[in-house]
């Protein structure tokens, strides 16, 4: 029997612009985990998670990048293509929130195979598994979800460039609510796509969302945690006109925002998902769970940031 392990992640600034090149900040969100399980049963390959119990070759269409995670891993392996394995998925990473559960996943799922079968999983090879299934996920992926949930540091992620980890010295708190509604990352990517074709005005939005980000990293290491909410706020904006929120996110931001928050955004794909807000102080940061839960947030948790 071998286990692969991985956690969920929280872009603090840069998504959707991030697709384009532009650059994103993003945490490992440890609070959020998911745990594969990998042993010998019966003759064929099989699957059981949350949502599906069965035989591999027989999950639907929805489970493809799943699929695909699990037969690249094999592939690379060297691996029969149907061996007589059980795979079992343990998550507590709500599906299609913006938390990189899909990443996540295929994250766990290579590092367990590759434990069954005793090789080493180099990260250059877990990035490749990975952006490769989350293409089937998630259409164009800039990459981020699979560069944050395979590791365990704070990352300033830009497409096609080398990866740098962050030491962050903001003494803060970032507290992530739950809409409870299914996040759109693919439509929302796509139409950002579209919108980029037929307005190509909007890439305003994107070159601001960048410089936002950029200042976000300065106030990031130099501890200025009330400039770094109106970056957040700001980048919300921004977002909302690029037509990746939704009311739920904005009525959650708002409530953070009017409730004591230094900031307020959505967190990854939006149309559903997460929101998260920047507290100054753990006291604060508990106020903010009351009043986003009243106001209708599912899930809540608090991460310290410079821990
Ligand atoms: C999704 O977590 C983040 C997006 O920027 C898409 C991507 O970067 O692939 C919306």
């Amino acid at each position: 029997m071998s286990q692969g392990h991985a956690g969920g992640k929280i872009i603090l600034m840069g998504e959707h612009a991030v697709v384009y090149g532009y650059p994103a900040i993003a945490l490992p969100f440890s609070a959020v985990q998911v745990q594969v399980t990998v042993e010998e049963k019966g003759d064929s390959l099989s699957l059981s998670c949350a949502l599906y119990q069965g035989l591999v070759h027989e999950m639907p269409r929805v489970w493809e990048s799943l699929k695909h995670a699990i037969r690249l891993s094999l592939y690379r392996l060297g691996a029969p293509t149907d061996p007589g394995l059980h795979i079992e998925i343990e998550s507590t990473i709500p599906p299609e929130r913006g938390m990189g559960s899909s990443a996540a996943v295929a994250v766990a799922i290579a590092r367990a195979l590759f434990a069954f079968y005793g090789k080493d999983l180099s990260d250059k090879e877990l990035w490749e598994i990975v952006q490769s299934a989350e293409a089937i996920a998630h259409g164009n992926p800039s990459g981020v979800d699979a560069a944050t949930t395979s590791g365990q540091k704070p990352i300033w992620f830009v497409k096609g460039s080398e990866l740098e980890h962050l030491e962050l010295c903001l003494d803060a708190y970032l507290v992530v609510a739950d809409t409870g509604k299914m996040g759109q990352t693919l439509s929302a990517v796509e139409d950002v796509a579209d919108l980029l074709c037929t307005q190509p005005d909007a890439e305003a939005e994107l070159v601001a969302l960048g410089t936002l980000t950029q200042q976000a990293r300065l106030y990031l290491a130099t501890n200025q945690a009330d400039k770094l909410g109106q970056v957040m706020n700001q980048a919300h904006h921004h977002l909302q006109i690029l037509g990746v929120s939704d009311e739920a996110l904005d009525k959650l931001v708002e409530v953070a925002q009017e409730g004591g928050a230094l900031g307020a955004k959505l967190t990854g794909g939006g149309r559903g998902g997460c929101m998260i807000a920047l507290a100054d102080t753990r006291k604060k940061a508990d106020d903010l769970v009351m009043v986003l839960k009243e106001a209708g947030a599912s899930q809540t948790w608090i991460q310290q940031i410079g821990e």
